[in-house]
């Protein structure tokens, strides 16, 4: 089959490891979707300050590139615009889309999948709360037969990487903070991060989807951890407890019996014994609530180019699937790359 190609859009932390991931798996990859992925152009700022991709590659007229014979978007460049505008014109062409931006997602879901609709095309996003943790998907396919209640955890990494290098070393906020952004975890202007911008966007992703309803980040009630103070911390810990920023999705019955969707995002002290005060560094962890189910625990590196790659290219797959297999999943041969080694043999 001829291959599948692929716009990247933005070459920074994540859509780097993107391409190295593309790069090194390539085979595999193949194997996977039936197709070599192909990248057929990657658009940024600026070029020349892009040595680790082919130079042929980088353009800096992202409109162009997604206009060109691609046949997936993938959007790693962050905010509204140009992305927006940019992902608009690729599903209206009927070009399908992966990113990684929940700030976007937030707040133009619903024209972003008006145009999906319209032309067919897939709108992936699995990047764009908790990194790498598969979250999104099982929201959406794995539990679309059940009645979620409440999903309830810690969604930003950043935050989650001073408060706990705050209470564990004592550090202080603004050397944890230089230290988050010096490995990738920071959104490029880092008050999205500490303010609760960035966990709101992903509250109201998650609520969308748990309460198949269109939340944006506006419903959010948001409190950032910029108020927290050492002396907050530690009179937390004289407590037994720890300061985490938790996003709370519920659904909640009124006086008058009307079910409606809560959604809040700020700092709250937990019990040290709570499994999530255990949750340290980048890691986020989220609780997911429902009726049949009862109660789940998804965990796992929420920030970072390389962990957030790995859910782009799992989007960047399944759009694939689709494209070739129409949406029946890998063929046979997707099992058939690695030998299976006997027991007791080394
Ligand atoms: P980043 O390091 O700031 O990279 C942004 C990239 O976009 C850069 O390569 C930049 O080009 C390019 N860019 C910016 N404006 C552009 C424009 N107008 N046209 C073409 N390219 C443009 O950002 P990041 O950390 O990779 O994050 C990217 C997205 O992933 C954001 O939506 C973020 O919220 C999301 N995300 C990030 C993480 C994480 O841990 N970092 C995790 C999950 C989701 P230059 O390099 O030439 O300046
Ligand atoms: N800035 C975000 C965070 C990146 O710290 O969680 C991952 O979405």
């Amino acid at each position: 089959r001829k291959p599948i190609r692929v716009a990247l859009l933005g070459c920074g932390t994540v859509g780097t490891e993107v391409v190295r991931l593309l790069t090194d798996q390539a085979a595999d990859l193949t194997a996977r979707t039936g197709a070599p992925l192909e990248l057929a152009g990657i658009a940024v700022r600026k070029p020349n300050k892009h040595r680790e991709v082919p130079a042929d590659l980088l353009t800096t007229d992202a409109e162009a590139l997604v206009a060109s014979d691609v046949d997936v978007v993938v959007e790693v460049i962050g905010g509204i615009e140009p992305s927006r505008t940019l992902l608009l014109g690729a599903l209206r062409a009927g070009k399908s889309v992966v990113t990684a931006n929940k700030a976007l997602l937030a707040e133009h879901s619903a024209e972003l999948f008006e145009a999906a609709d319209g032309s067919g095309a897939d709108l992936y996003f699995e990047a764009a709360v908790a990194g790498a943790i598969p979250l999104l998907r099982p929201l959406r396919e794995s539990l679309a037969g059940d009645r979620i209640t409440r999903v309830m955890g810690i969604v930003n990494g950043t935050t989650n990487f001073i408060l706990s290098g705050m209470d564990s070393t004592g550090a202080s906020y603004a050397e944890t903070l230089e230290e988050a952004t010096r490995l990738g975890y920071a959104e490029a202007d880092p008050t999205a991060d500490v303010d609760g911008f960035d966990a709101a966007s992903k509250a109201a992703i998650l609520a969308s989807l748990a309460f198949h309803t269109r939340v944006t980040a506006a419903d959010v009630h948001r409190e950032g951890i910029a108020a927290v103070s050492a002396a907050d911390i530690a009179a937390a810990r004289g407590l037994g407890r720890t300061v985490k920023l938790l996003a709370i999705c519920e659904r909640v019955t009124g006086e008058d019996g009307q079910e409606s969707v809560a959604v809040r995002v700020h700092p709250a002290m937990i019990p040290r014994s709570h499994p999530l005060a255990g949750v340290s560094a980048a890691f986020n962890a989220v609780f997911v609530e429902a009726d049949a189910a009862g109660e789940m625990m998804f965990y796992g590196q929420g920030a970072g180019g390389a962990p957030t790659a790995s859910a782009v290219v799992g989007d960047l797959v399944a759009v694939a699937r689709n494209l070739v297999h129409s949406g029946r999943g890998p063929r046979e041969s997707a099992y058939a790359a690695l030998p299976v080694r006997p027991m007791g043999q080394t």
